[in-house]
């Protein structure tokens, strides 16, 4: 496995650590989480869950931004959406990832996207788009209402507001594998740890009823969806030990025990013996989205 420096960010602009796209999602966990999102059915916000959310609305031939675009996954799905009558802005402050969103969308040859650095609340020019869109946005941010507010003004009127979320919190204390897998609890338990020691807040799917109540956007339409994986090839046992392989130097700095590097190198495996042989299943974290259209 190539080795990828662990970068984590300091937002000046919030003050504090926030955990960035580089964090969670280095090099080799992006090509994994594209293999599974590539087929649309398991990971949390992938395109399935995206294109649902954007499903009954008028996109062709629209302008959309796309708020802490990351490595923009969500900016090129949306710019495939949009078709080349449409155009797509992905803004994010961290520069290393507009570059990576760049080199991307170059790479896949999408044409209609274009990425600033910035800060994304502050970005845009008053009423100038269609659609403002983001995914794993608002749960890093200290005051979400005031920051989804002030973003939405980039929406004109009549336009859409769409927001992705995860609910960490979701898989606490509830039933998230079946039969009860006390490993997989212990993953949970530990990534909602290390998730939310980097300012990140758990809860910020259900929060986003309030979250655009704060914004004095129109109540939103929401949905939320859990992937459920069983059976010797799902991919999230995969998942599962990447992403804890991600957060190690995360959690050592905030002195969270649990995992270290050699559990983590037989952990997909061990996972994956506990839950095939009991023909269980796990419970994937769950995504809320959200959706409004602002007064005409
Ligand atoms: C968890 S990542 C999600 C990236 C992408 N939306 C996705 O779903 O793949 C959150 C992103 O938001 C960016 N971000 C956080 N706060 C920001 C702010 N105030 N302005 C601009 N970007 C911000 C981070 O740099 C990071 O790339």
């Amino acid at each position: 496995m190539a080795e990828h420096p662990r970068q984590f960010h300091y937002n000046r602009s919030i003050g504090r650590t926030a955990m960035t796209h580089q964090d969670e999602y280095y090099d080799n966990m992006i090509t994994m989480l594209e293999l599974i999102w590539g087929e649309g059915y398991m990971a949390p916000g992938g395109p399935g869950n995206v294109a649902k959310m954007l499903s009954g609305l008028d996109t062709k031939g629209k302008r959309v931004l796309d708020i802490g675009c990351g490595s923009g996954d969500v900016t090129r799905l949306a710019a495939s959406l949009v078709g080349p009558s449409g155009s797509v802005l992905g803004v994010d402050m961290n520069a290393e990832s507009v570059a990576a969103a760049r080199a991307r969308a170059a790479q896949s040859g999408v044409g209609n996207v274009t990425f600033e650095t910035g800060e994304a609340a502050s970005f845009a020019e008053p009423r100038s788009f269609d659609a403002l869109v983001a995914r794993f946005f608002l749960m890093h941010q200290p005051s979400p209402g005031e920051t989804l507010a002030a973003a939405a003004r980039a929406v004109r009127p009549g336009g859409v507001v769409m927001m992705l979320e995860s609910h960490m919190a979701g898989l606490l204390d509830t039933q998230h594998s079946y039969p009860h897998s006390e490993m997989y609890d212990a993953i949970v338990r530990w990534k909602c740890r290390v998730v939310s020691a980097a300012g990140a807040d758990l809860e910020a799917g259900l929060a986003l009823y309030r979250t655009f109540r704060a914004a004095e956007l129109p109540e939103p339409e929401l949905r939320m969806e859990a992937p459920v994986e069983g059976g010797a090839d799902s991919l999230i046992f995969r998942y599962m030990a990447e992403s804890i392989r991600s957060m190690l130097p995360m959690a050592e700095s905030h002195q969270i025990a649990g995992f270290d590097a050699d559990e983590v190198a037989g952990l997909e495996d061990n996972l994956r013996d506990d839950v095939v042989a009991n023909e269980g299943v796990l419970v994937c974290w769950p995504v809320v989205s959200a959706y409004c259209r602002l007064a005409r």
